[in-house]
């Protein structure tokens, strides 16, 4: 396995739309290995595939504390959404920067495993709210989209001073939070 470079905000290859995976191969088995190992790493609890510049709908996650619970999605839809609710995002292109961000509180959705077949799943809590997040990766859309202009204009030069920071200090330790990075 090997950890993938997650691209950062404002990279416009972010901004690609993901078309639909078609072969579920030996490749793509190796790309949900490495995309997991990455997200773990980041830490992370969710990684789309557009974020290692990888533009089919693949979706990799694990919202459990034990960290032993992957669920893969690949080309999910959404087929029902309820309710509302409002959490703290975070992103792992978007490093050290949280927000509250409203969305759908239950969805059901439909998605393929890393074999092709097909499969139905009801999720609620974080579970709903990290797939929405990845969802929107996948057309090109990132959590900070949802925020003001002044916000995002804030957001992105935080991400160059801290880039310059930790190029200028490799060993410079990052801000943790407890919000997890979707
Ligand atoms: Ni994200």
């Amino acid at each position: 396995m090997a950890r993938l470079q997650i691209l950062e905000y404002p990279d416009p290859r972010l901004r690609t739309r993901a078309v639909a995976v078609r072969e579920f191969d030996a490749r793509l088995s190796r790309l949900i290995d490495d995309m997991f190992e990455t997200m773990y790493a980041a830490p992370g609890i969710g990684l789309a595939s557009s974020q290692v510049d990888f533009h089919q709908q693949l979706i990799v996650m694990d919202v459990s504390d034990t960290k032993d619970q992957p669920l893969v999605f690949c080309n999910p839809e959404i087929l029902s959404r309820d309710g509302v609710a409002t959490y703290e995002e975070g992103c792992l292109s978007v490093p050290g920067i949280f927000d509250d961000v409203e969305r759908a509180a239950r969805i059901r959705a439909r998605a393929q495993d890393r074999t092709g077949v097909p499969f139905e799943m009801e999720l609620e809590g974080m579970l709903a709210v990290c797939l929405q997040h990845e969802m929107d990766h996948l057309d090109g859309k990132l959590f900070v989209d949802y925020l003001s202009d002044l916000k995002r204009q804030r957001i992105r030069k935080k991400l160059e001073r801290d880039r310059k920071d930790r190029a200028s200090r490799p060993a410079a330790e990052r801000a943790t939070t407890d919000a997890p990075a979707l």
